[in-house]
């Protein structure tokens, strides 16, 4: 019997837990519900079969002072073509991903209800943006907070001096995790482990396999202590029946 309570207890779980396999969440440009966006533009093309922004979307993430946030990449200087390649699929995957429910978090902001949190990347994702835009520069490590935003785009503040990439990001770890306040977590994964998430694919969207798996992770941990305790609550009552 204590199995049987047992079983229907981790189905029942499992099956509340996978809700967050596709999903959208509460944000600025994101759709309610993830859904099939044939015209999504350029580099945001992978995401077409199931995402979570509309065209229009994906045409302001390849914008230099995208109109989505009014935040500007070049604000010391030009940015290489190669570095912003990076951030414009960095704005892909934050805007159309459906799978990333597994780090969505409440988000304190007045722009957005959620926001996500420790996102595993894959170490070959976030080593390709770091070292394609180590010859850049900017001013600020968190660039979520802290902008001088008088004219309506995000200045460097004035206690602030445009400095070398890698002065001000010294390895891939500290540009990921760093930049949009821990949206990212550097990860040893690479992509063929299936453990960390991928901000370049082809194809098949790989990244909903790697939902799957954390999400039944995590489950794991939520469900061995209740099972126990059902385990040795149907134990000693079936000692009571001898
Ligand atoms: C995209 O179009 C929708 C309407 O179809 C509109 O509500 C939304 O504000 C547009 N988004 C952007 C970023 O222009
Ligand atoms: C970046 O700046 C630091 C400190 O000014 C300097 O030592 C380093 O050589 C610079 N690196 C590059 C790649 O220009």
């Amino acid at each position: 019997m204590w199995a049987v309570l047992a079983l229907l207890f981790a189905l029942s779980s499992g099956a509340l837990s996978l809700d967050k396999l596709n999903m959208c969440m509460d944000a600025k440009h994101h759709k309610i519900e993830p859904g099939p966006e044939g015209k999504l533009y350029s580099q945001c093309a992978p995401w077409r079969d199931n995402a979570c922004c509309m065209a229009n979307t994906t045409e302001g993430a390849h914008n230099d002072s995208s109109y989505l946030y009014n935040f500007n990449w070049e604000h010391c200087g030009p940015m290489s073509d190669q570095c912003k390649k990076h951030f414009i699929q960095d704005t892909c995957f934050y805007e159309c991903s459906p799978h990333l429910g597994p780090w969505i978090q409440k988000a304190d902001e007045g722009w957005r209800k959620q926001r996500i949190l420790d996102v595993p990347l894959c170490k070959e994702d976030c080593e390709s943006w770091w070292e394609d835009c180590k010859n850049d520069f900017t001013c600020k490590t968190n660039w979520h907070k802290g902008w001088d935003w008088s004219t309506g785009f995000n200045r460097c503040p004035k206690d602030s001096k445009c400095r070398n990439w890698t002065e001000v990001y010294p390895t891939p770890k500290s540009m990921c995790e760093q930049i949009w306040s821990n949206s990212y977590l550097y990860t040893t994964h690479i992509k063929s482990t299936g453990r960390c998430m991928q901000l370049w694919f082809t194809g098949e969207n790989p990244n909903r396999k790697v939902a799957e798996y954390y999400i039944k992770n995590a489950q794991q941990r939520q469900t061995v202590a209740p099972t126990i305790l059902l385990f040795l609550a149907a134990t000693s009552f079936s000692g009571m029946m001898y």
